[in-house]
């Protein structure tokens, strides 16, 4: 076994991978990285600079933008830097949650975002959650987790989460708008989301948090101690 191990963390949208995949750092002592917050400041800089014309990426208008970014991880934060910028806020944003499926359509995005995740796992054990992690970004990780939860029930708690933040969203539109992601996420011609052979569904749908953690951790010490 090499010296560092990753844990990918992948599943459909709004099913709390990002908070469990963030706990697992935390408990593991590990780098926790968030592939989805990288695909949103790729989607964050394609807007700044114009590249979005009528919903579409021009990837001549943007290839060399991106080319020339520098995204990363703040040490301490762990909010998103672009350009040396704290962006967290904006990149949770409507309009960069508009954009994004698009600019995560994009194959030259995925291999250059990609090759920033890999380097991540040269200089220490990692926690990444995402799409792709298990099927493309770490097809050798020690531990794979596909994170399930049922529609109506992923919509009820992103609608909950929104209506705290005093949003106007109906259920409807937020069940609508869950569903159509996991449509454009498994139907991507690029790296589509995709249970990878040797993952391990987690439901949970009936699970509180704390229950999906200690599943989680469950899974993780079992397949580390196999791999010994
Ligand atoms: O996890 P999230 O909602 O923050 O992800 C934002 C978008 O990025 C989502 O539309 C899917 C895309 N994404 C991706 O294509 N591949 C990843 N590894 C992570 C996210």
């Amino acid at each position: 076994m090499s010296e560092y191990y990753q844990i990918a963390v992948d599943g459909f949208s709004s099913c709390g991978k990002s908070t469990l995949a963030r706990q697992i750092g935390e408990v593991l002592h590990i780098t926790y990285i968030d592939s989805g917050a990288m695909y949103r400041a790729a989607a964050l800089l394609a807007l700044r600079n114009n590249c979005i014309i009528n919903e579409k990426l021009q990837p001549e208008c943007f290839r060399p933008v991106l080319q020339k970014a520098d995204i990363q991880f703040h040490k301490s934060t762990n909010h998103l830097l672009l350009n040396g910028d704290d962006v967290e806020e904006e990149i949770r944003q409507h309009e960069v949650a508009d954009n994004v499926s698009e600019v995560a359509s994009h194959g030259f995005v995925r291999t250059l975002l990609m090759q920033l995740q890999r380097n991540y796992s040269h200089t220490s054990s990692i926690v990444m959650d995402g799409r792709d992690i298990g099927t493309h970004v770490f097809p050798k990780a020690q531990v794979k987790l596909f994170i399930v939860a049922d529609p109506q029930v992923r919509a009820e708690r992103r609608f909950r989460e929104l209506q705290e933040k005093n949003s106007s969203s109906t259920f409807e539109q937020v069940l609508d708008n869950i569903q159509k992601r996991d449509k454009l996420d498994q139907s991507r011609e690029v790296a589509p989301l995709r249970k990878a052979d040797d993952a391990i569904e987690i439901d949970n749908s009936h699970l509180t948090r704390k229950e999906q953690l200690e599943k989680a951790i469950r899974i993780i010490n079992e397949k580390l101690e196999d791999k010994q």
